[in-house]
């Protein structure tokens, strides 16, 4: 039997899923780990607590079908972007925990860049914001506050890598120090437009070049498992960040096609083939995926808080024991009422980028309970999104008219959001049958470059359509909702 190994180390936990040869789930293991929260605002991750995570749950998702390394064909990783780990080039330990995405205590160093007025031209480079969520600045703040660090930097003895590269790093022995263009594309440093390490970021942000990974394709070949970790060594094959696995997992070849992946936040994804469209509505431009040397190109909108909303309905509100029960309450809430949910918890993302906002309820009466918060929350989902498509169809014209979204994620299993966000967008969305796209999307790379996989238009054709969700609300009502959202965001941001 053969199959194809997906590592897909999230946010929250670490997961492996061994594919077999028609593309198909063989098993899967799941582990999580502990999250560590030092001061307001910051996190982190213990670098060797996911390591050990990732090997634990491929051994167990080996062991669960019988396979040995000489049965899985190559090995694929996906990854939780941005998060950023230095480690000793000598004697692999890390200097420092890992910073997280979320973590926000970079803000300063953001800020005092953008009062230098470098945001447009970083923006250019990288078609990134200043904004503490993208690894730069964090490897600017481990250099300036771990003791030794930056000597130790200059000497070149220390290394940094997004996740996936410290696991390669690891899974390799040390051997290969690489990443993939689309995780180098989320670091602040990669020049997106040439494709290169840029000099004059490195230096502004003063780091120094030598830390920094060699950047190869999604499909590139990225060395072999040391052989003391499975038995036999085993190829690694493809590389992406995981909302970009997800893109790719969802089929998204064609320009004007977009993926949005409903976890604890929200990623959507629109492909804009070659062009590198310079976004005037506070999107990202970013690399979708990269294979054989040709980048595609992809404007993302990220939203912090999608599925973390339904979480806050459990236990910060208590009025649901399990996240399976608001679309129930939801579709029992009293019609008459339009309560809004600005689920700003942590700031908001895209187009807003204000890390200083905070949530807001709008539209609370004395009849309003659990019902019309759940329903509020869910349809909070549905707002961002729509904000999402707005800015892309301003950005890109591309975008308009027909505009399609293929949708995954926890959140996708509820119908009710699906239908909502649907008719508030006023466009089709579509869920496939295979709701693991992440690590469909790399395995497939893995396995296409390894061989046992079909080229890239045949997969496309094997993605398939689980249900079709259309607009059923009237114009009126859709503008109407959509303008008190917005006069929400407007009240939230004020406040
Ligand atoms: O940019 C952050 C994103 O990659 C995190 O994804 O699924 O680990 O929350 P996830």
């Amino acid at each position: 039997m053969t199959y194809v190994m997906a590592i897909d180390q999230g946010t929250t936990s670490s997961r492996t899923i061994l594919f077999d040869g028609d593309l198909k789930v063989a098993a899967t293991a799941q582990q999580e780990f502990t999250q560590h929260f030092p001061q307001s605002g910051w996190v982190e991750h213990n670098p060797e607590d996911l390591w050990q995570t990732v090997i634990q749950t491929a051994r167990d998702a080996m062991d669960q079908v019988g396979a040995t390394a000489s049965d899985i064909a190559a090995i694929g990783i996906t990854n939780q972007r941005e998060t950023t780990i230095v480690w000793d080039r000598k004697t692999g330990a890390p200097i420092h925990n890992a910073i997280v995405w979320q973590d926000r205590r970079t803000a300063p160093i953001c800020e005092a860049l953008k009062a230098a007025g470098h945001e447009g031209e970083i923006t250019r480079k990288t078609g990134l914001l200043l904004d503490p969520y993208f690894s730069g600045t964090k490897v600017k703040w481990l250099l300036d506050n771990v003791e030794g660090a930056r000597a130790k930097a200059e000497a070149g003895d220390l290394l940094f890598g997004t996740v996936d590269c410290y696991l390669i790093w690891r899974l390799t022995g040390g051997a290969v120090h690489a990443t993939d263009a689309t995780n180098a594309a989320r670091t602040l440093l990669y020049n997106i437009r040439d494709g290169h390490w840029d000099k004059e970021i490195g230096a502004l942000l003063d780091i120094p070049l030598s830390m920094l990974p060699e950047v190869r394709d999604c499909d590139g070949d990225f060395g072999e498992t040391s052989a003391d970790l499975f038995g036999t060594p085993i190829p690694v094959r493809g590389v992406a960040g995981d909302q970009q696995a997800a893109t790719v997992g969802q089929a998204c070849f064609a320009p004007g096609m977009m993926k949005s992946t409903y976890g604890t936040g929200c990623f959507a994804l629109l492909n804009t083939g070659q062009t590198l469209v310079s976004s005037q509505n506070r999107l990202l431009g970013t690399i979708a995926y990269q294979f054989g040397g040709v980048t595609t190109y992809a404007l993302e909108g990220s939203i912090f808080i999608a599925g973390a909303a339904v979480q806050w309905l459990r236990d910060g509100l208590g009025i649901i024991k399990d996240a399976s029960e608001t679309q129930a309450l939801a579709q029992a809430a009293d019609a008459g009422q339009n309560v809004v949910l600005v689920p700003a918890f942590t700031g908001l993302g895209a187009p807003y980028w204000d890390a200083d906002c905070r949530g807001a309820v709008f539209g609370l009466t004395r009849g309003t309970g659990p019902a019309e918060l759940a329903r509020a929350a869910l349809e909070s989902v549905g707002y961002q999104t729509r904000d999402l498509l707005e800015a892309m169809q301003a950005d890109w014209q591309g975008a308009g008219g027909e505009a399609v979204l293929r949708v995954d994620g926890g959140m996708s299993a509820s119908d009710w959001t699906m239908q909502f966000l649907s008719d508030i967008l006023g466009a089709q969305v579509d869920l496939p049958t295979v709701l693991e796209t992440t690590a469909l999307g790399v395995a497939w790379i893995a396995g296409m470059k390894a061989g046992v996989y079909p080229q890239q238009d045949e997969f496309a054709r094997s993605w398939a359509l689980e249900r079709r969700f259309q607009p059923v609300m009237g114009d009126a009502e859709r503008d109407a909702k959509y303008a008190a959202w917005k006069r929400a965001v407007k009240g939230a941001m004020g406040y």
